[in-house]
């Protein structure tokens, strides 16, 4: 067998074991195996990659492969679980920034041996614009997760951002059909960057997930359209693997947020106008305060009980404490269930992992088509470090910047107990009625002590 049939071989199984990765990580159960074989595949397609001598020497590949290994090593002792998707983001981008100096490095090596042709400007052209929107936009994106970048809006950008987009697409033509003028790739470069960081800036509230999304799908399409200027196949597949799930993923965030993809990148930014209403409109003093001796009493005297996990339950590392919390529950003969809803936390399932990691079964865990029906037969929900995902503004406030998003309706349960620090806003910072509704209680606290103190005074109810 020749080097190139086991490089073919090799890319072969490579890709089979991507696609059996991903049907794996489709369902809970499956996805640890799932998991194994994606990072079978990709350290299959390394190792076959570098038998493939054509790109660079080993040493340069080991240099590399170092000083790689040692930020991923840091990144992962320093960044903190909340952190994660920040770091996600970040990742995308560099996937998006990576394409771009590849797919340009080998256009232009082609263009000085002549072997630049149309067909190969336009896949660079393609990676070139793809990589750079997903590189600026990336990085915006982190900043925003990180909140340490808001935006106060701008009237004119929804027309600079055509007119960029306009242009960028020209430069597309003009590096297709100018296949040796190098001015026109890096204009293209240019005005990708630019679209990158004004079309995610304005991009707020609720919407954000929905962008994070999108933007893993494009790393995945300028990988796959790298694929295309080196002539590798398994970049194509692979790619197109990422480019696909992330499209799906995007759809699946958009029905949730109940709004088309359209709306998220072209309409006025909803972060723009958060936070401009005062709180004291909405809680006056029709806020109730609770302990946890008596969160205890009612939680005695209940059959049915939900517990609602958002962002505050990361920030708190809760999840051990709450499972402690559900088993006593059960132990007394009560229902448990988790209501789930799809952009609770910072990055798609990032409660189920946080539940997961604290093995409480999926059979406890109900998604928001589920749960919302059973609301109103349940005792006392508790909601814990959630805040955007059971505003009911969403469902009354037709003005709200989170208007039309799907919520869990915790308003309908007989109690609710929210678990938060002090009355401050969530992600899309506004102010939340269900603080001052007459069935809420409020339990000022960290997430995980209340949900320990709570335990305790079960036990001395
Ligand atoms: P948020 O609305 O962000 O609210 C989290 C709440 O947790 C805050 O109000 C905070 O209040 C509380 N909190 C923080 N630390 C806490 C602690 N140690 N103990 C107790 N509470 C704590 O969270 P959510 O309801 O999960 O909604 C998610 C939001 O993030 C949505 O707006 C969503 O669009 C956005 N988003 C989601 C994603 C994905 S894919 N899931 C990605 C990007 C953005 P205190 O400070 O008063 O404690």
């Amino acid at each position: 067998m020749t080097t190139p049939d086991i490089i073919s071989i090799g890319y072969l199984i490579a890709a089979v074991l991507f696609i059996l990765g991903l049907k794996g990580l489709g369902r809970p159960r499956t996805a640890p195996r799932g998991n194994l074989m994606g990072a079978s595949g990709m350290l299959l397609a390394v190792l076959v990659t570098m038998l493939d001598q054509a790109i660079i020497s080993y040493l340069a590949l080991a240099v590399a492969l170092v000083i790689g290994s040692a930020v991923g090593a840091l990144l992962a002792v320093k960044v903190k679980m909340t952190s994660m998707p920040e770091l996600v983001a970040l990742f995308n981008g560099f996937g998006g920034g990576a394409s771009v100096l590849v797919a340009i490095a080998s256009f232009i090596e082609a263009i000085e041996l002549g072997r630049a042709d149309n067909q190969l400007a336009t896949a660079a052209a393609a990676t070139a614009l793809i990589g750079a929107v997903t590189f600026t936009g990336s990085v915006i994106a982190f900043f925003k997760l990180q909140e340490s970048l808001k935006w106060s809006g701008f009237t004119g950008l929804p027309l600079a951002r055509a007119m960029v987009m306009v242009v960028a697409l020209l430069l597309v033509v003009m590096v297709a059909l100018q296949p040796d003028t190098r001015a026109w790739l890096w204009a293209l470069v240019a005005a990708g960057l630019i679209l990158g960081v004004i079309s995610t800036v304005a991009i707020g509230g609720a919407d954000m997930p929905v962008v994070i999304a999108l933007l893993n799908a494009f790393s995945g399409v300028a990988a796959s359209t790298t694929g295309f200027v080196l002539d590798n196949p398994l970049l194509i597949i692979a790619g197109s693997l990422v480019g696909a799930s992330g499209l799906i993923l995007t759809q699946i965030m958009c029905k949730a947020m109940n709004r088309s993809i359209f709306e998220v990148i072209f309409s006025e930014t909803p972060a723009a106008v958060a936070g401009g209403r005062d709180d004291s409109d909405v809680y006056g003093d029709r806020v109730t305060s609770t302990s946890a001796e008596e969160v205890a009493m009612l939680l005695e005297v209940a059959d049915r009980v939900v517990i609602v996990p958002g962002y505050g339950l990361a920030v708190a590392q809760a999840q051990h404490a709450v499972r402690d919390l559900m088993t006593s529950l059960e132990a007394s003969g009560k229902e448990v269930m988790f209501g789930i809803h799809p952009v609770a936390g910072r990055m798609p399932g990032h409660m189920n992992v946080l539940l997961a990691e604290a093995e409480i079964g999926y059979e406890h865990l109900l998604d928001m088509d589920q749960i919302n029906p059973t609301f109103s037969e349940t005792d006392v929900t508790i909601v814990i470090g959630a805040n955007d995902v059971v505003n009911p503004a969403a469902r009354n406030d037709p003005s709200s910047p989170i208007a039309g998003m799907p919520i869990l309706d915790v308003d309908e349960s007989r109690t609710v107990v929210v678990i938060k620090r002090s009355l401050s806003p969530g992600f899309a910072g506004i102010a939340n009625p269900l603080f001052a509704a007459d069935n809420a209680l409020m339990l000022f606290g960290d997430g995980k002590q209340a949900v320990i103190d709570i335990a305790a005074a079960l036990v001395t109810v």
